[in-house]
């Protein structure tokens, strides 16, 4: 018998789903055959900018996320359409012109990955047409772009029965990410939203992917996510910059020391070989890397300890490291999290995802949600001069098909 928070959740889900299938009809016309699929967003606990430097992360996915319905053709066209982007229209393209180009705008998500799987020697054999409806804010650092990747992977698989695991979607959409839409991503985002689990984050080691699910029990305490409303294109941002000034001071540290990457260094490694690193810019990105992983080893051995104030310490912490060290905080973040800090019952607060704006996350004890969510938010309108937007979300399941 489901409880009442999964009928609540089950009931959203139909009611998604209907308005997606009814969408699609109106859209790309009535027939038979249409699949209607989820995939989740995700939320990193702690462990950031450690994904591409061999450290660990401690993401979980979320209930909100992506929703898709997609029909087969019998020709080589696809068609796509967003209801979040429902200005655009049908964009119209082709298998034959998997090519990554601006025009192709959100669409360069889905054909990204169709092109991945072809380059696994995976064909697809026909067209589709496919329309998508996003439950989490875009460019909101929730990863709305993984979420469709990892979607249209599933999707493909089930509709074609390619031989791939949810894992195998999860590097086919990182691999699309990285050689179709230019960005350096690692696998965290991909893999969250692909191995999701309700009511647990993933502990990864991303140096070989090996992961462990821990069970987050919040007794009496909530994950609160506070959009900064700043956008935040991936691309566009330093994202990539930082990931090369993160390679450029591994070399520099393999001059003295034998490490395949700054995740296998501890903090008194750091300090033993840090003067090899040149300049100090790199010497505080690279030093922000090997703390951070640091930081979530012993933030998800506290939080198997049950000790919450630990874990909140280390988040608080993964924060000003962020901001100071490796500087992809910015004055909006700060806000959300520095007015954060001063509410009573906030467990922990700090940036997650990316970082350049997008969002915070924050533990918040049940009783203070409503003081937390006006107390920042009025702050944050006085400093920022635009609204926040928060969200009290929970932990749910990797990608599934709506039957
Ligand atoms: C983005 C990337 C991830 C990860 C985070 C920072 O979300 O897609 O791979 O690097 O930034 O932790």
């Amino acid at each position: 018998m489901a409880d009442e928070k999964s009928q609540k959740r089950f009931g959203m889900e139909i009611k998604v789903k209907e308005v997606v299938l009814t969408e699609f009809e109106k859209v790309f016309g009535a027939g038979d055959g249409v699949r209607a699929y989820f995939a989740p967003g995700r939320v990193n606990l702690i462990g950031e900018h450690t994904d591409y430097n061999g450290g660990h992360v401690f993401p979980c996915a979320l209930t909100i996320g992506t929703y898709g319905a997609a029909r087969l053709r019998k020709d080589r066209k696809l068609r796509f359409y967003s209801m979040n982007f429902s200005g655009r229209g049908v964009i119209e393209s082709s298998l034959d012109d998997l090519k990554p180009g601006k025009e192709a705008g959100w669409t360069n998500y889905p054909k990204g990955v169709m092109w991945a799987f072809e380059q696994r020697g995976m064909k697809l054999p026909c067209g589709l047409d496919l329309l998508l409806c996003g439950t989490i804010p875009n460019g909101s650092g929730l990863s709305s772009s993984a979420s469709v990747e990892v979607l249209t992977g599933f999707l493909l698989r089930d509709f074609f029965g390619f031989p791939v695991t949810n894992q195998d979607l999860a590097l086919i959409g990182q691999y699309s990410e990285n050689h179709y839409n230019g960005v350096n991503c690692g696998i965290m985002d991909q893999f969250a939203i692909a191995m999701g689990k309700k009511d647990h984050a993933i502990f990864l080691d991303t140096a070989d992917l090996s992961f462990e699910y821990a069970p987050i029990r919040l007794k009496g305490a909530k994950i609160v996510i506070a959009s900064s409303n700043k956008k935040r294109g991936l691309g566009d941002s330093k994202y990539n910059e930082r990931r090369g000034e993160c390679e450029t001071a591994l070399a520099e540290l393999q001059k003295v020391v034998k490490i395949h990457s700054l995740g296998e260094l501890d903090e008194e490694g750091f300090l033993t070989y840090q003067d090899a690193i040149a300049d100090s810019v790199r010497r505080k990105r690279a030093k922000h890397a090997v703390y951070e992983n640091q930081r979530t080893l012993k933030a998800v051995q506290a939080l198997k300890e049950d000790d919450m104030k630990v874990f909140g310490e280390l988040m608080n912490a993964s924060h000003v490291s962020l901001r100071d060290d490796y500087e992809v905080t910015g004055v909006e973040l700060d806000t959300l999290v520095e007015e954060a800090w001063k509410v009573p019952g906030v467990i922990g607060s700090r940036m997650t995802g990316a970082g350049f704006g997008g969002c915070t996350v924050s533990i918040v004890e049940d009783g203070s949600i409503d003081r937390f969510i006006q107390q920042v938010g009025e702050a944050y309108q006085k400093r920022i001069g635009y609204a926040a937007d928060f969200y009290v979300v929970e932990i749910g399941d990797g990608p599934s098909r709506l039957s």
